[in-house]
């Protein structure tokens, strides 16, 4: 049976087993899929083991996405522009191609799970960290009118910006940063990718960030979320965590492994029922 796991350190909690499990299910797929610990000085390792023993793939999560990147003998353009991937595939003769789901997947869970399509729109997006850095690839390959990134350290976001430029000037994308004060008014989409609420500091940006009716979502799921997501709906916007994303970062992977598009709806819904 074909053999995928998750590395990550620490990777117990992780999620990806129960639904890549669920997509094997419903996909008539059949492979076997763990989660893996590796120690902090040991990824490499580990992936080229577990490779040796007939692995066919991997998800890489916290910490390992920039070494996973490193590693891979090869990288898709979605992975090259977030210089970080969560998904390596093992391939028989002993190269590794990276890619990252991650922004994929988010785009798909807004467009698809909160059906709201990204074309023509305002984005904000709130950070300039790995996660952020894993969206705003696929974020303009939707097409909005405008992504404004903004972060507590200005430089960060400056360097993002400059390195997707080229790629958003292909997708007639226009591009801007600043500092959080400089968030400026009425996003139609306000994204947090900051750590902000894990640390239960303050919400980074002023309530005027919002338009009114705007969808509000933070890329971390349940009470990690909530105090942005809590704030969003006290001001008028429509709040969504980031359950959605993980579920169809992980659909984007099952697909690039078993070239098969697993559905999502019910296993996010399960999901959801279980974390409750
Ligand atoms: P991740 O991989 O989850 O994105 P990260 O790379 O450490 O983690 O990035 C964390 C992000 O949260 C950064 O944008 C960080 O801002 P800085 O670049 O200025 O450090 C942001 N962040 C963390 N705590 C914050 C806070 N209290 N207020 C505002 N932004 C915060």
């Amino acid at each position: 049976m074909d053999r995928y796991c998750v590395i990550g350190h620490p990777v117990a909690h992780s999620k990806s087993p129960w639904i890549h499990a669920r997509f094997a299910e419903l996909t008539g797929q059949a492979l076997r899929y763990d989660a893996l610990l590796a120690p902090l000085d040991g990824f490499a390792d580990a992936v080229r083991r577990f490779q040796a023993e007939g692995g066919r793939g991997c998800n890489v999560t916290v910490p390992f996405k920039f070494e996973a990147a490193a590693l891979a003998s090869e990288l898709t353009d979605r992975a090259t522009l977030a210089g970080a991937c969560n998904t390596l595939v093992l391939r028989e003769d002993g190269s590794i191609l990276g890619d990252n789901t991650d922004g994929a997947g988010w785009v798909r869970d807004i467009e698809q799970g909160a059906g709201f399509a990204l074309a023509g729109r305002r984005v904000l997006l709130v950070g300039a960290g790995g996660a952020a850095a894993g969206l705003l690839g696929p974020v303009i390959s939707a097409r909005p009118a405008r992504v404004m990134m903004v972060n507590r350290t200005v430089a960060k976001a400056e360097a993002l910006v400059a390195a997707h430029q080229a790629w958003a000037d292909e997708h007639g994308v226009q591009l801007a940063c600043g500092t959080l004060d400089e968030a400026g008014e009425a996003h139609e989409l306000v994204v947090n990718a900051t750590a902000s609420s894990l640390k239960e500091a303050a919400v980074p940006v002023r309530p005027d960030v919002l338009a009114r009716g705007a969808l509000a979502c933070d890329l971390m799921y349940g009470p990690a979320a909530r105090g942005f997501l809590d704030w969003a709906a006290s001001h008028g916007a429509v709040p969504r965590d980031g359950l959605g994303m993980l579920v169809e970062q992980a659909a984007e992977s099952f697909l690039r492994w078993r070239g098969v598009r697993p559905p999502t709806a019910a296993v996010l819904s399960q999901l959801r029922t279980l974390l409750e």
